[in-house]
């Protein structure tokens, strides 16, 4: 079973940082889903972003379902601090724990959605093992660490393989890619699977950040 409805979520690593708040309130009146919260260590990817405060401060003034994907090395350390901050989904890495499963009962344990993630190197199928506990995978279709990046296409065969394993376990999973989605290739990630789209560029460096969400939903249809 699979999660029909397509939900955007723009990637706020792609927003004007000297106006936060109103880039928030923008992506939701221009009918975004979910907002994307990339966090980064400088260690498990070569950049930094985002800290706990700003996810609390984000939290005042937007009611989207924030997506927060940890880019971390240690994500148990963290996982309560971002769910204190108002995170309603963390996602973290399957490459950054031994034990993934362990991650994913904390997150549940305080009562927010989990998700796991991989690289584009990383084979979807180490996965299995724990999918039926998760709420949502993610799809790295470009390496992390940096928005404006080329969609992966090999990766298509990836997400093709994740709807597979959740169609499967016969659980409502979500399935989520990110990186380098626009509304030209969307229909790549989405043919194959995929149920949540991430936008960073492709929607906040658009004039029109509606169009631009509208004709994803549109062009999905
Ligand atoms: C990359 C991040 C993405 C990024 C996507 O490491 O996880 O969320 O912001 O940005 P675009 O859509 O510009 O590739
Ligand atoms: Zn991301």
């Amino acid at each position: 079973m699979q999660k029909k409805e397509i939900k955007i979520a723009p990637s706020i690593l792609a927003a004007d940082w000297t106006n936060l708040g109103a880039e928030f309130k923008k992506i939701e009146d221009e009918g975004a889903d979910w907002a994307h919260i990339d966090i980064m260590d400088g260690h498990f990817v070569p950049n930094i972003a985002f800290s706990p405060d700003m996810v609390k401060a984000l939290r005042k003034v937007s009611n989207l379902v924030f997506d927060v994907h940890l880019m971390i090395s240690e994500p148990m350390k963290y996982i309560k601090i971002f769910a204190d901050a108002g995170a309603d989904v963390i996602t973290i890495h399957h490459e950054a724990m031994e034990n993934p499963e362990e991650a994913i009962d904390y997150i549940h344990s305080l009562g927010k959605l989990a998700g796991v993630s991989v690289k584009p190197g990383t084979d979807v199928g180490l996965v299995m093992p724990y999918l039926e506990k998760v709420d949502l995978v993610l799809i790295m279709t470009v390496e992390p660490g940096f928005g404006g990046q080329s969609y992966i296409e090999e990766m298509n065969k990836k997400i093709a393989k994740a709807k597979q394993m959740i169609d499967s376990v016969g659980k409502d999973i979500y399935l989520e890619v990110d990186g380098g989605v626009t509304p030209d290739n969307i229909l790549m990630p989405t043919q194959n699977g995929a149920n949540v789209i991430v936008a960073g560029s492709a929607i906040f460096r658009a004039e029109d950040a509606g169009a631009v969400i509208k004709k994803m939903r549109e062009t999905t249809k």
